[in-house]
Order: C-alpha cells, then sequence, then structure tokens
C-alpha cells in the first residue's frame, strides 16, 4: 500500500489501457462485469493514456489484431497511443467514473513541457488520485538526447495540476536515473512498461514487425521486471510501483520481497479477466494469515502499513 500526499491510498492498479478509458473494461468484458466477477471498484484504475490531442496511432476497433497480438504467456502489442485526446475523456469518460465511485489515475503522455502544462490546467479541478505520466511507451518515438532531464522537465511542469504524480518507466530507459532525478517531485515510480521485442526475444521475428516489433508484456517479461524492482529499491526512496506479468500470488510475494508496495496488473486482464479479482482477493487473505507487514514511508513522509 502506498499512501500519497492527498491522503488516497493505492495497492492495485489496472496497467493504463487494460480496463479502456473509464474502468468498465473493453466491450468483451462487459458481462464479466455485470456479473461481478471482473470488480474494478477492487482497484485503482489507471486510464489508458491519453494525449493533448486526438491521436490516430495503430489501433482500428474493427481490427484490433493489426497491432495487439497473443504470444504464448504474453501479448505484443504496438497500439501507438491511439486515443481520443484528453478532452474527450474529461468530458465523456471522467463524469462516469466519478458516478461509478472509482478512484482515478489519469495516464498522460505529453510531448513537451508547453503540453504538460496544458495538461495540468485541464486536470486541475479534477478529482484524482494521481496523474501518472507515462515516460516509457515502447511504440512512439523518444526524445534520445537527455531523456532523464526530460522526464524531470515534463514531471515538474505537471506538478501544476496540484495532484500526485506516479512515472512510468521503462526497462529500455535510465530508469535508475530518471527515478533520482524525481525525488521530490513525484510520488512513486511505475516500473515497467511493455518492454520492446527485440530485448525479450532477440533477432526472433516479431508478428508486428511491420509496427517497429511492439512491446511485450506479461509472463515474457518477469525477469526484467524483478531485475527493474530490486534496482529501484536499492537506489531510490520513491515508494515502487510493480508491473509486468503479474499473474499469481508468487508474483505478489516475490515483487514484495524485492520492495515493490503497490501493483499494477494489465495484460492478465486480456488473458484471463475472471482472475484479476480473485488475486486481488487471495493477497488480501494471504496477507492477513501472515504477521503484519513492515511499515513504508513514501516521499511524502506519510507512513502507511502493507
Ligand atoms: C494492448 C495494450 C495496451 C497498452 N496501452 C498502454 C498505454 O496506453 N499506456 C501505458 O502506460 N501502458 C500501456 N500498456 C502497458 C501496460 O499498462 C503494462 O504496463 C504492461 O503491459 C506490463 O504489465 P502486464 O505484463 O501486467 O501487462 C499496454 C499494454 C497492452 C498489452
Amino acid at each position: 500500500m502506498i499512501e500519497f500526499s492527498n491522503g488516497a491510498r493505492v495497492e492495485f492498479l489496472t496497467g493504463s489501457g487494460a480496463l479502456g478509458y473509464d474502468g468498465r473494461g473493453w466491450w468483451w468484458e462487459y458481462p464479466l462485469r455485470w456479473l461481478g466477477i471482473l470488480n474494478p471498484q477492487e482497484f485503482t484504475i489507471v486510464v489508458k493514456t491519453l494525449t493533448l490531442r486526438p491521436r490516430k496511432g495503430n489501433l482500428r476497433w474493427y481490427a484490433p489484431w493489426r497491432c495487439v497480438r497473443l504470444i504464448p504467456g504474453g501479448v505484443v502489442n504496438a497500439v501507438g497511443l491511439t486515443n481520443p485526446g484528453i478532452d474527450w475523456w474529461i468530458r465523456v469518460c471522467y463524469p462516469r467514473m466519478q458516478r461509478m465511485g472509482l478512484q482515478t489515475v489519469v495516464s498522460v503522455f505529453p510531448e513537451n513541457e508547453e503540453e504538460a502544462r496544458a495538461f495540468a490546467q485541464k486536470l486541475r479541478p479534477l478529482n484524482l488520485a494521481a496523474i501518472e505520466l507515462n515516460a516509457s511507451c515502447p511504440n512512439v518515438e523518444h526524445c534520445e538526447v537527455d531523456v532523464v532531464n526530460h522526464v524531470r522537465v515534463i514531471a515538474c511542469a505537471l506538478q501544476e495540476a496540484g495532484h500526485p504524480l506516479i512515472v512510468k518507466v521503462g526497462y529500455d530507459q535510465p530508469y535508475v536515473a530518471i527515478a533520482q532525478s524525481l525525488e521530490g517531485v513525484a510520488e512513486a515510480i511505475h516500473a515497467i512498461n511493455a518492454v520492446p521485442w527485440h530485448l525479450v526475444f532477440g533477432a526472433k521475428p516479431s508478428p508486428l514487425a511491420r509496427l517497429g516489433g511492439g512491446g511485450v508484456s506479461g509472463e515474457p517479461i518477469r525477469p526484467f521486471v524483478r531485475e527493474a524492482i530490486r534496482r529501484l529499491r536499492d537506489s531510490t526512496r520513491l515508494p515502487v510501483i510493480a508491473g509486468g506479468g503479474i499473474y499469481t500470488l508468487q508474483d505478489l510475494h516475490e515483487l514484495w520481497e524485492l520492495g515493490a508496495r503497490a501493483f499494477s496488473i494489465g495484460t492478465l486482464f486480456l488473458r484471463a479477466p475472471w482472475e484479476p479479482n480473485r488475486l486481488v482477493r487471495a493477497w488480501r487473505a494471504y496477507q492477513v494469515d501472515e504477521t503484519p507487514s513492515p511499515t513504508v514511508t513514501n516521499s511524502a513522509g506519510k507512513q502507511s502499513n502493507g
């Protein structure tokens, strides 16, 4: 459990993109939600990443398989930040999420400082648990010059929104240096985003080769996540949210032992949408059976029992 400076407590988050833009999930998941098997209320909902203006990306509703493919144990995607833009989300999705009483984190992708300020202005009046800066989408071009400084400048501009800030990093980035530069700016670091295909599978051809290879999530990235959490825990005081291939109680336990204090679940919603809520309940039951967990301190100096 991580407690933010605004009092919001997060323990289980949906990976951005897992339950769409408003926490209701994708259309094929609706029946599970109606039956109560998939219950978004048990999660902090991180909405699919939004850009300042609508962005076409690669996803077409009539042919999602063009940029999302199942692979053994996981998924490879090259969605490329397809989204209808922040204004649409504020108008259509935000009121619905408020009505549903969902604890909400908005994931954003500003191209530069100016865009980050524009986001901050739009998000300031809203009731949010946090803003998540997606600093690590594997399917868009990144500023390669000085990524640490670039992320910090954007994070500082987003702070003007007055909401706690989570920064989501990628395995292919200098994530330790990014996290260290964000102490006092962000309230949590989220590791990791989908991992570029070539880092996981080397020269093996990706089914999405024509879209640059795509980003891998699910089981194949488990070792990458563990390495990232260990390195972050050893080098920063920021609370760490772990995500990537979380499918089982064993995954949660290992990541907890490595120092993660909150968890995000993405691909499991796509592969087995009836599982995530069962996993949350299993973890809670498991914790009740265990001795009290250690106290953790977040960057805002608040303490919470995990
Ligand atoms: C189809 C798909 C779409 C995704 N869209 C986003 C996104 O918009 N923003 C983002 O930060 N991460 C996105 N992700 C990455 C997930 O949120 C998550 O960080 C990653 O898949 C690793 O976690 P997992 O193995 O539990 O899925 C997406 C993943 C998939 C499979």
